[in-house]
């Protein structure tokens, strides 16, 4: 069996293999956070495809962190009811499904990107009529410059910071209900966890902003209240920006080694694993790019903290992702554009490194005279 192929276990949960359908936006809800037949069949066919995990997009926890207002949410419990027929038959197909929880911070009410990704102010709507919304940023003066005024944002306050860590547990609550097996909280790519973490975006003087233990408070007692209502037989993961890739650029940024620290932390609060990517804070970023770019970012964080890590991004070759299993360069393998290209990836990864026809059997059966 290849390395890519073998199981991984995470408290009681049996990943069938290394391969995870890297959490993407599909912008394809009406204004209402409940999925559509879009996210049956987009879900449904990649759990079909092979995948060992198959993760939602970014899913709001309430409605003000919706990136758009056509973004999946789960804060209701219509919601988490909608969602149960796709946990329900990405298990069927031997998947395991996983729910990414998120919050936009000050990158939310905007437009798809389709629709130029410009931010919407509350009195505008987007080209389908949605509106937008206030939203909150850890510090609305350090507000990147990224394309279009900023209109509406607010210095989130101490009761936006206890909501959005009650948010999150509920949104946790919901999403065990709704069926999911792993719940990942998304502390990355400049959304609003990843904000308080950096101090290009940080300039809080309260318990939330200065130290690496005040910017890191967030997420950790976001953390805690995950771990609080999740199941201890259930793993938990949380998404980070392994480095803003601003070091050039500002005396003061989020870097390796304070990823390295953190998942130290995480992993002592109960968090399984580690899912590294890296960057979308800022648009000076120097992000190298290409395949594996992101990879020695997860090493760095594996060999400082005994948590488990993923990698992603530029993963789209069946030996590239067994490699980097086979040489302990990561213990999970995201892949997020090849699934695009191609939603039956983790099948054919299978098809390329797997002799023993084992290969062949995880087609399901409808298909099986494909590859018989
Ligand atoms: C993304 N990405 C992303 N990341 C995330 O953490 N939550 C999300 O909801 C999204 N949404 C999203 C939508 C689309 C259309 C794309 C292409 C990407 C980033 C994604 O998960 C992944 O990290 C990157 O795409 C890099 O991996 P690949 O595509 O090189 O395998």
């Amino acid at each position: 069996m290849s390395d890519l192929f073998s199981p991984l276990t995470l408290r009681d949960c049996e990943i069938p293999n290394r391969i995870a359908v890297s959490p993407m936006c599909q912008y394809s809800c009406e204004p209402d956070g409940l999925p559509t037949e879009w996210h049956r069949v987009h879900l449904g066919s990649r759990a079909v495809g092979g995948a060992g995990i198959v993760m939602t997009e970014a899913t709001a926890v309430e409605p003000r962190g919706r990136i758009t207002a056509h973004d999946l949410g789960i804060w209701n419990d219509q919601q988490a009811e909608a969602l149960q027929p796709i946990t329900a038959f990405i298990r069927e197909q031997g998947g395991v499904p996983a729910i990414q929880l998120a919050h936009a911070g000050h990158k939310a009410s905007k437009t798809r990107p389709w629709d130029g990704n410009d931010p919407i102010a509350p009195d505008e709507t987007d080209p389908d009529g949605a509106e937008g919304w206030e939203v909150i940023s850890p510090s609305p003066d350090a507000y990147p410059p990224f394309s279009g005024d900023r209109p509406a944002m607010r210095k989130a306050t101490q009761d936006d910071i206890e909501g959005v860590i009650d948010a999150y547990r509920d949104a946790a609550e919901r999403s065990l209900e709704a069926g999911f097996d792993i719940a990942e909280v998304h502390a990355a790519h400049g959304y609003l966890l990843h904000e308080f973490l950096s101090p290009v975006t940080n300039r809080r003087d309260d318990d939330y902003g200065g130290s690496f233990e005040d910017r890191t408070r967030l997420l950790r007692e976001v953390t805690v209240a995950v771990r609080e209502v999740w199941p201890e037989d259930k793993p938990v993961f949380v998404r980070i920006s392994g480095t803003d890739w601003l070091e050039d650029e500002f005396s003061a940024s989020w870097d390796v080694d304070q990823s390295a620290r953190l998942a130290a932390d995480l992993a002592d609060l109960g968090v399984d694993l580690i899912d590294i990517s890296s960057g979308g804070l800022h648009p000076d970023q120097a992000a190298p790019g290409g395949p594996n770019f992101q990879v020695p970012l997860a090493e760095a964080v594996s060999e400082s903290a005994d948590v488990a890590v993923g990698t992603v991004g530029g993963v789209t070759e069946p030996e590239q992702a067994d490699a980097l299993v086979r040489n302990g360069r990561a213990d999970l393998v995201l892949v997020g554009r090849e699934f695009l290209r191609d939603p039956y990836f983790g099948l054919r990864a299978g098809e390329a490194l797997e002799e023993d026809g084992a290969a062949s059997e995880r087609w399901p059966i409808q298909y099986r005279r494909a590859v018989q």
